[in-house]
């Protein structure tokens, strides 16, 4: 079986502004500001490969052929409620796109994700999902995402995470070796909780001040 990519995002930026989210000491204000920013450069590189077309333009001094991309084919899928803290900063920078959600919560006990809501935009044939989900941690529920939203036939799908634990990963890809994940780290390991060391902390709680 091939597996598929993992692309970490090293640019400096991004790598600044996620040591500054990382700190315990910051506000939820500051937490959500800096998940913004971060959702804008992880924008920039999650399309890097997007289709372009030509249009013509007319510039002051010439007619000329110039590329845009089609928004409306990208769907931003979120992963309640979390991955909520990626979307603004995504939207940002492709405006056109449309959103879908996904609602799952991790049993404590078992970690395994439980789905409460669903709902995606139509057509989903002719779009390319990418999946909005900050902490890939046990995998359990990005995992559980991507298999219902393949039931929509999207025409491809990609998984955005800032941070990503080892063994997210390998679960994840044993259940979607097919789905590249992008991330702007992969940490040490998960501890007992289920949480990703060193982390950041429960990014819905800190996004959200709910803690
Ligand atoms: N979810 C989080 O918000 N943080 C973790 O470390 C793991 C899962």
């Amino acid at each position: 079986m091939t597996t598929a990519a993992v692309h970490v995002m090293q640019h400096p930026l991004l790598q600044h502004k996620l040591t500054l989210l990382r700190r315990k000491d910051v506000s939820t204000m500051g937490f959500r500001r800096l998940l913004h920013e971060i959702a804008m450069l992880m924008a920039y590189e999650v399309t890097r490969d997007m289709p372009t077309q030509l249009i013509t333009i007319e510039t002051p001094l010439e007619t000329m052929q110039s590329p845009v991309i089609d928004g409306k084919k990208t769907v931003f899928v979120v992963i309640m409620r979390a991955g909520n803290g990626l979307l603004d900063g995504m939207l940002e920078v492709v405006p056109g796109a449309r959103v879908g959600h996904v609602g799952l919560y991790r049993d404590p006990d078992t970690l395994q994700a439980v789905e409460y809501y669903f709902k995606m935009p139509q057509d989903m044939h002719e779009r390319d999902a990418i999946v909005l989900d900050p902490m890939l941690a046990t995998g359990n529920s990005a995992a559980a995402a991507v298999t219902r939203l393949k039931a929509e036939k999207p025409r491809s799908i990609r998984l955005v995470c800032l941070l990503a634990a080892p063994e997210g990963l390998q679960a994840f890809h044993a259940q979607h070796p097919d789905v590249p994940v992008h991330t702007a780290a992969v940490d040490r390991c998960l501890n007992e909780h289920g949480y990703i060391l060193p982390g950041l902390g429960d990014a819905g709680d800190r996004l959200f001040g709910t803690k």
